[in-house]
């Protein structure tokens, strides 16, 4: 489904990412994890087409994706979710998950001035799947709240859900419990698990190791932008390597 080969990325001289290579195959769930700065945002931006790769190949369903922009990418199947929130603040939940809908809105400029049919369906199409996504999220009951109003937790819950309005394939979400409490960590794994009951495979940047040794089939780790290790999660626990860059005493068992 995705395949990674010899992807590189350099910012000035300073080697974000060293030829990383990987796979994912469909249904899965995977984790990135790594030390800060270990070039892990910088592999969704690349995946998401915010810029260019070095050097190195992606391919998405086959599909060379190198040279495309971020929506032509979206519209392949690919969504994700920023590490520092990125939604209209001012705007309500509603309006933020019907922005989430704009690559795959088929109306034309003159559709929408004079109200045509074809975008009063789309509109209602758009509208009941909002609903829905909402009620999926366990926000249903905020869907007029202004999302500066809502506690972090469902802010983190609107990206996800506004990200889920673009029908990913998949789904990057960017450290997405980050900033929880424990409760609220527990709430969106379960969320998770749920994304991919629904067929959808999922890439999740993560730091907390409950997540990490809860929630993906395989891990990777990243370390000075290079992949130093990959496997389940409890190979890549007893890995000394992982250990020593990344783990530490963080990880007790
Ligand atoms: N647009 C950019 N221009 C220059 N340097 C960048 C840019 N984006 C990232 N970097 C650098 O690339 C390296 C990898 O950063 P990246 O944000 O990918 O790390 P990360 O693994 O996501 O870290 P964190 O866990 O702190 O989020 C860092 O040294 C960072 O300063
Ligand atoms: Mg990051």
């Amino acid at each position: 489904m995705l395949l990674a080969e010899n992807v590189s990325k350099n910012f000035n001289g300073l080697k974000a990412l060293d030829k990383i290579s990987l796979k994912i195959e469909k249904g899965e769930i995977f984790a990135l994890i790594g030390p800060n700065g270990a070039g892990k945002t910088t592999f969704f931006n690349i995946l998401t087409g915010i810029y260019p790769q070095t050097e190195g190949t992606i391919k998405f369903e086959n599909r060379n994706t190198s040279g495309l922009k971020p929506h032509q990418i979206a519209k392949l199947g690919i969504a994700r979710t920023f590490q520092n929130l990125r939604l209209f603040h001012q705007m309500t939940v509603l309006e933020n998950i019907l922005s989430g809908f704009f690559f795959h809105t088929k109306y034309t400029v003159l559709d929408s001035i004079f109200r045509t049919k074809r975008f009063k369906e789309i509109e209602d199409k758009n509208l009941k799947s909002a609903y829905y996504l909402s009620e999926f999220m366990g926000l249903e009951n905020k869907i007029n709240e202004i999302a500066k109003n809502l506690p972090y937790g469902e802010q983190k819950k609107l990206e996800v859900a506004r990200a889920l309005a673009n029908k990913p394939k998949l789904l990057l979400l960017d450290e997405p419990t980050a900033g929880m409490n424990p409760n609220e960590t527990q709430e969106m794994m379960e969320l998770i698990k749920k994304i991919r009951e629904n067929g959808i495979f999922v890439l999740l940047i993560e730091h907390d190791m409950r997540v990490v040794m809860n929630i993906p089939d395989r891990v990777i780790v990243f370390d000075y932008g290079e992949k130093i290790a990959e496997g389940t999660p409890d190979e890549i626990r007893n890995n000394e390597k992982v250990i020593a860059a990344y783990l530490g005493k963080t990880y007790d068992t």
